[in-house]
């Protein structure tokens, strides 16, 4: 109720002259490394054109910080012009009428025939294009060490058998097999790409995207539990909760072996200037050959009293335009959303990305942990249940199947 009325008083003030030598504020939460030296490509390529990007980042990896201090500013009558709002958060925005519909831009840009029906149906919402899609990252990423598998004459491992022959290997050297953390993001960005293997897209889509209670009483659910344990049991230590850039560190280092992460741990990994093609390597978690779990990152424009549309659209414009785009995921490790892209200059494991993502026998299916899937206080649940379920050894995985079908609501019972 609060932001309905804030909407409608934001809508009733005067509009202002556009300001454009007026900076945007553009709240995200992009502070590793190569996520700033990402935002700082699309704010040098803004300035080039005449706007000027006034950063209000909020560290904290997968946003849960941002999301809250995005909130309480809207709340306090202060929105951000910009925002990085990604997936579901971005209709419950658009719901009370916060989000600026950028229709004009994405006709005259053509997005509809340039960009993945993916992403568009992503920021899509009641006849409105609510959001300037940046790029696609891949979730069901497997990183490796390559110079530690050279060393042990090791492959990256294709099935979860190949896998525990691997970690048995790397454990016999006194190498941790996988980085780990017990961040609850962090766990649920894991166990979706296990789920994703273990249950195929079918199933993985009843769970995720239908999310049908029922469905997570299957047995692929109960082994896709059993294995995140093991997974977190293998490494030698009490897991702890570490920041993903710790974790990638560490892979990088080669006191673990692999990791399993979106591609934004590649872009970190390049950012500290190893390259995929000699310091580490990346394939596809096991079991999820030809599927992409993606995650796609989004800028928002918010309404505000500013009343600075001018130069949000033009903000919209110049994001999504195919060479900021490429400039952009080159180093932020993620893919542009653009069908026509040439990918040919960006690194291996990014133009494997695009390959699965563009082709039509792929499956393509949404991250739950990134917002792609459902709301906020869902995607908290089940990382929190999947939390509860690693730190409680004695809860069995069908207690945890049980809990979790208890999270999941239907979208129908959503409003
Ligand atoms: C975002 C990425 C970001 C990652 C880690 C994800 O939710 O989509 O852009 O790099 O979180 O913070």
């Amino acid at each position: 109720m609060l932001l309905i009325g804030l909407a409608a008083w934001l809508g009733a003030q005067p509009a202002f002259a556009q300001a454009q030598a007026m900076p945007v504020d553009v709240l995200h939460w992009w502070t590793s490394t190569s996520e700033r030296r990402a935002a700082n490509q699309l704010s040098i390529y803004l300035a080039a054109n005449g706007v000027q990007w006034r950063d209000a980042a909020i560290p904290g990896g997968g946003g849960m910080a941002a999301v809250k201090v995005l909130k309480s500013r809207v709340l306090m009558g202060d929105p951000p012009d910009v925002a990085q709002l990604i997936g579901t958060t971005l209709t419950e925005w658009a719901d009370v009428g916060l989000v600026l519909p950028l229709n004009a831009v994405a006709a005259r840009q053509r997005w509809a025939q340039n960009m993945f029906p993916t992403v568009m149906e992503l920021v899509s919402y009641q006849g409105d294009v609510i959001a300037a899609p940046l790029g696609i990252h891949r979730i069901n990423t497997l990183l490796y060490n390559r110079r530690v598998f050279a060393r042990l004459g090791l492959l990256p491992p294709k099935t979860w058998a190949e896998f525990e022959l691997v970690a048995r290997k790397l454990l016999a050297q006194g190498i941790k097999p996988l980085a780990w953390s017990d961040e609850p993001w962090q766990i649920a960005t894991v166990f979706e790409s296990v789920l994703l293997g273990e249950a195929g897209p079918a199933l993985y889509r009843e769970l995720i995207v239908q999310r049908k209670s029922s469905a997570w009483l299957d047995p692929r659910v109960e082994r896709a539990l059993t294995r995140l344990r093991w997974l977190r049991s293998i490494q030698g230590e009490t897991p702890r909760e570490q920041n993903w850039t710790d974790a990638a560190r560490e892979l990088l280092q080669g006191s673990v072996g692999m990791m399993v992460m979106g591609d934004w741990a590649k872009g970190e990994l390049m950012a500290w200037g190893a390259s995929p093609g000699k310091d580490f390597g990346c394939v596809v978690v096991p079991g999820t050959d030809n599927m992409h779990l993606y995650s796609i990152d989004t800028l928002a424009m918010l309404v505000n009293v500013r009343h600075r549309e001018a130069t949000q659209e033009k903000v919209a414009e110049l994001v999504s335009s195919l060479p900021a785009q490429l400039a952009y995921n080159r180093i932020k490790g993620s893919v542009p959303v653009h069908r026509d892209a040439d990918v040919s200059s960006l690194d291996s494991c990014a133009r494997d990305s695009w390959d699965t993502f563009a082709d039509p026998r792929s499956a393509r299916v949404p991250s739950l942990a990134h917002r792609m899937a459902a709301d906020e206080s869902i995607k908290d649940a089940v990382a929190q249940t999947l939390w509860r379920y690693l730190t409680d050894a004695r809860m069995e995985p069908s207690e945890a199947q049980r809990r979790l079908a208890a999270v999941i609501r239907a979208p129908s019972a959503e409003r």
